[in-house]
Formats: structure tokens, sequence, C-alpha cells
């Protein structure tokens, strides 16, 4: 049976930008029937639960943002949060070394989700729709299934042989001869289904008590994870201060911690207020320097002391102070490579997973929302029933001083504390001209969302591109460790290259860096939402 939503006709009641194409659908449907941008978020979030599981997800957390046609702001923060017996040891033997693949794999690895709970608080303040309502595409979706895409197919084939041994996971993707179901042929999710009616019947409470948090917290005990039944009862999502970030006549809306992307934003932003970028022009061999430095800069901050708020204890607002990253800039050059202190660091380990929806309405309203398993398919082990749990205990530092799957090295202001939540780079933003919404910007990418959301805003308020240039220009990432600076093809021409290499800056060629999902305002007032043509 085709689901309901799907046989709907379009016109412009607002716009939106996701990962995939029926959760694009389903959401547009929600705003088509009235719904405002809250309510159409909600949809997306759930529908990519069930369509895009690598990332969507109700197992897992995120950050959203939203602006209010009436002109507030207001950043959700849903993020995971470590367990009540969670402990800053947790991921180490008793000589002290990390135990390989326990941050990362399996059920220790699980952070107490926020999602259900995110998109609950949401509803409840903002939505307009009934809440049944917005989950009835992503159940319909579950039930009736969908065809499987040759990327799902590609990314369940790389995962045989860890996805594919967890039971679950593997009565939901693979045959019995254990290779993936194929291209084409429909997932269905019945137990997710199940879920999902229940949580459209009951809220929140759902995911509060009940046989949904039994059944995670046996799975969780049985696999030697952390999870118990009242840090379910006990978790909060948290309103944070939405940082305001003033760019010439431009107004970015972002995250704050655990957020590290609005501190990113206003301290990368500022130091490059000092250099001509616009004149110098996209290409131009100083342009990747001084991006690649302030980058650089920014990520040691971030690094060294960001983390969950709960945990600061000085002024964090001193960070993003004209007077800070004044300090910070000095000693700029386009002829000077700094190099960071520390170089002894693992190779990060690539990935493009996690997931972003950018959301407008017809009355002005706009909700950025990036969510996350963390890795794909988070820890690789599906809950009993029918959705994936986070591996986000990995972004907490498991041993400060060493790098964590991103080749992060981060500090003691984000260790495992219970409750705590884990520093992310995960950057959700919105931009205002004039007070109005202009585009709202987010991506997937570990580390290299930051990167990759200020390159797309530079893309389009410094060097003027069109919004899908904006967004399909090819781009490059640094962080403070490791020094390399990745890019893709066509990023770098040779003389940039030369001229880098002769800086003593180390490269790297990559596939690929982030997945952008964005709406953007053109010229003649029209929303466009820009899906990355990488993907
Ligand atoms: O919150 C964060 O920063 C990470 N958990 C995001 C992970 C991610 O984007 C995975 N994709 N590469």
């Amino acid at each position: 049976m085709l689901a309901t939503f799907l046989l709907a006709s379009f016109c412009q009641h607002g716009a939106v930008a996701t990962a995939e194409p029926y959760a694009t659908q389903a959401s547009n449907y929600i705003l088509q029937e009235g719904g405002n941008a809250i309510d159409a978020a909600i949809t997306a979030s759930f529908a990519l639960a069930v369509t895009y599981p690598t990332a969507g997800n109700i197992g897992g957390g995120g950050f959203l943002l939203y602006r209010e046609p009436e002109g507030l702001s207001w950043f959700l923060d849903f993020r995971e949060v470590a367990p009540q017996a969670g402990h800053p040891k947790m991921y180490l033997d008793e000589d002290g070394e990390l135990v390989e693949g326990a941050s990362t794999r399996g059920w220790r690895a699980v952070g107490v989700p926020g999602s259900v709970f995110g998109m609950w608080e949401a509803h409840k303040l903002w939505g307009s729709l009934p809440w049944k309502s917005l989950l009835q595409p992503a159940i319909e979706l579950a039930a009736s299934g969908f065809p499987i895409t040759e990327a799902e197919h590609k990314r369940l084939s790389r995962l045989r042989k860890t996805l594919g041994k967890d039971p679950y996971a593997r009565r939901s993707f693979y045959k019995k001869d254990g290779f993936p179901k194929e291209v084409g042929s429909l997932l269905l999710q019945p137990e997710l289904a199940i879920t999902l009616r229940r949580i459209a019947k009951q809220g929140e409470k759902a995911f509060r008590e009940g046989p949904i948090v039994k059944a995670i917290v046996e799975a969780s005990v049985a696999g030697g994870g952390a999870l118990a039944e009242e840090d379910f009862a006990n978790y909060k999502p948290e309103f944070r201060p939405v940082q305001k970030i003033r760019w010439r006549d431009l107004t970015v809306l972002a995250a704050t911690a655990p957020s590290s992307s609005g501190l990113f934003l206003s301290q990368t932003l500022g130091m490059l207020s000092q250099f001509s970028l616009g004149a110098w022009g996209w290409d131009d061999p100083r342009t990747v320097q001084i991006l690649g430095e302030v980058e650089a800069r920014a990520f040691s901050v971030r690094n060294r002391w960001l983390g969950d708020p709960e945990g600061f204890d000085f002024g964090v607002a001193a960070l993003s102070h004209p007077t800070f990253i004044k300090k910070l800039g000095a000693g700029l050059s386009p002829n000077r490579f700094t190099r960071p202190l520390a170089t002894n660091f693992p190779a990060p380990w690539e990935s493009s997973e996690t997931t972003h929806y950018s959301v407008v309405d017809s009355k002005g309203g706009a909700v950025s929302v990036t969510t996350t398993l963390n890795s794909g398919y988070g820890a690789k082990v599906m809950a009993p029933g029918g959705f994936m749990m986070n591996n986000e205990m990995d972004d907490f530092a498991t041993k400060p001083g060493f790098a964590n799957q991103f080749g992060l090295v981060q500090g003691k202001y984000n260790q495992v504390v219970p409750g705590r939540r884990p520093l992310s780079s995960m950057s959700p933003i919105i931009v205002l001209r004039n007070g109005q919404v202009d585009s709202v910007i987010g991506s997937p990418g570990g580390p290299t969302i930051l990167t990759t959301v200020l390159q797309v805003f530079l893309n389009r308020y410094v060097f003027n591109m069109t919004p899908e240039k904006a967004v399909a220009a090819p781009r490059f990432h640094r962080q403070d460790l490791p020094p390399t600076l990745k890019y893709e093809a066509n990023r770098l021409d040779s003389k940039t290259i030369s001229r880098l290499r002769a800086l003593g800056q180390p490269l790297q060629k990559i596939r690929k860096l982030g997945n952008v999902d964005a709406v953007f305002r053109d010229r003649d007032g029209e929303w466009i939402p820009v899906t990355d043509p990488r993907w």
C-alpha cells in the first residue's frame, strides 16, 4: 500500500531539506496540511528513524534550533547523557589503558537517548498539529515498507560483520544468509512500527517507563551496558542559550555547549574579519591557508575547554569575547603554517553519519536540527523495539589527551560524569538578514561538521555563490590535531597545493566531507531547499 502522504501534491507552504526523500516528502506533507516548521521537523525526525537508520533515530539525540515567526529563538538540547552508572574511567582497563572498541561498539557505548524527549518537548511548546498525526508517516513507512536503496545496501554490506551480528538488526536488515536484503526490496520494520505506535499514543511516556524501556535495559544489562530504567525516567531535554553572532549585515543563530558550534563560528568568523577573503577569492592559496589556520586554532580551544556546561568552573563566555578572539588570531598570516603542539595521534576513522534537516514554514518559522547515533548505526546494537542505539559515549574524552574515533584529543571538561552530555560538533544554524530568516544550514561529519557549515556559510555570504553552488562547492577540513588539511577533489588547485606544501602543511585528499541539507532564500524571496549532491 502506498503511504497516504506520498499521494499529496506540492506547492510552496514552506520548504524542507533532509538526507532522505521519503522523510522530505513526509515533512512537506505536514507543511501542506497546515503544520508549522516544528510539526514538519518532528515528522522528518521520526520518518528518518525509519528510512535512514544509519543516523535518523529514536535511540540517539540531537540539537534543535528554532526561530519563531515572532522573532524569538531557542536552542533545545536533546543530546544523550551518560548513565548514572557511568564514570570517568569506564572505558579504561586496570592499567588505565583504553579498552579498544568499548566506547564505540556494543551496549557499553550507549548513552541515554534524548530524541523522543526532545521531539515531545518541541511539540508541547510550539507544535500546532496533533502529535499522533506527526508520527503517522513514520508508522506507515515502517509498517508498509519502502524500497531499499543502493546506498543503504552498501552501508549494510560494509557492516555485515558487526551490525549483521546483532540479533535484532540482523532480523531487520539482513537475509538468512547474512547478506543485506536486496536493493529495491521492501524494508519492512514491524517491531519499529509497534514502537512508533506506542510513542504516537503515549507521547514521551513511552520512553520514560514501560515495555520499551524495560526491553532496552534488559538488552543493555545482557550486553554489559550501563543503562538503567531510572536513566530514562530522569532524562531532561535542556534549553540552552542561543549564540548570536553578528557578521556584517547578518546574524548567525547557533548552538552553545555542549555543542561547540557557536563558539567555533564566533571565533573563526571573528578571526577572519581581519582578512579580505572575498577580495582574495575562494580558490586563492591565501584564502585556503588562513581558513585552515583559523579552523585549527578554534579547534584547539574547543577541545581543551568545552564539555557539558554544568561542568564549567570558569566563564566560558570569555572564549567568544572579542579580546580573546583577537589573542587567538594573533600572528595569523597567509605565509605561516602553525604546527600544533602534540604530534603523536592515531589516524581518525572516517565516517559521514549523523543527519541534518532544515525546515521553514510559510509564516516565517525556521527549524534547524542535527541528530545522530554518532557512528553509522550507532553502537551497532538494535533495541528489541526495532531501532538502533547510539554510541555517543565516545564523544566524551574517554581518556583525556588521547584521540577518539574522529582524532579529537579532548580534555578534562569533557570526561564521563553521570547525567552529563558529551561535547559535540553538531552545528545547526539559522542565518538572519534584516531580522528575517535567510537560510537554515547543517551537516553530518563529526568534527568536519564545523568546518563544513562554516564553509557553506562563507560560500554563500562572502563568495556570493548560488544556494546550489554554496553546498556543492568542494570543501576542506583542518582541526587542531591531526594537523593534516584534508581536501576534496577540485578544492585546491596545483598552485595552492605547492604553496601549502612549501609552508609545511601536511595534506590529504579525501573522498567527501559532510552531507549538507539546507534551505536558502533566493533574491526573489523564494525558498530553495538544497540537498548535498555528494550523496
Ligand atoms: O556530536 C558529535 O559531534 C558527533 N557525535 C557527530 C557524529 C557524526 O557526525 C558522525 N559522522 N561522521
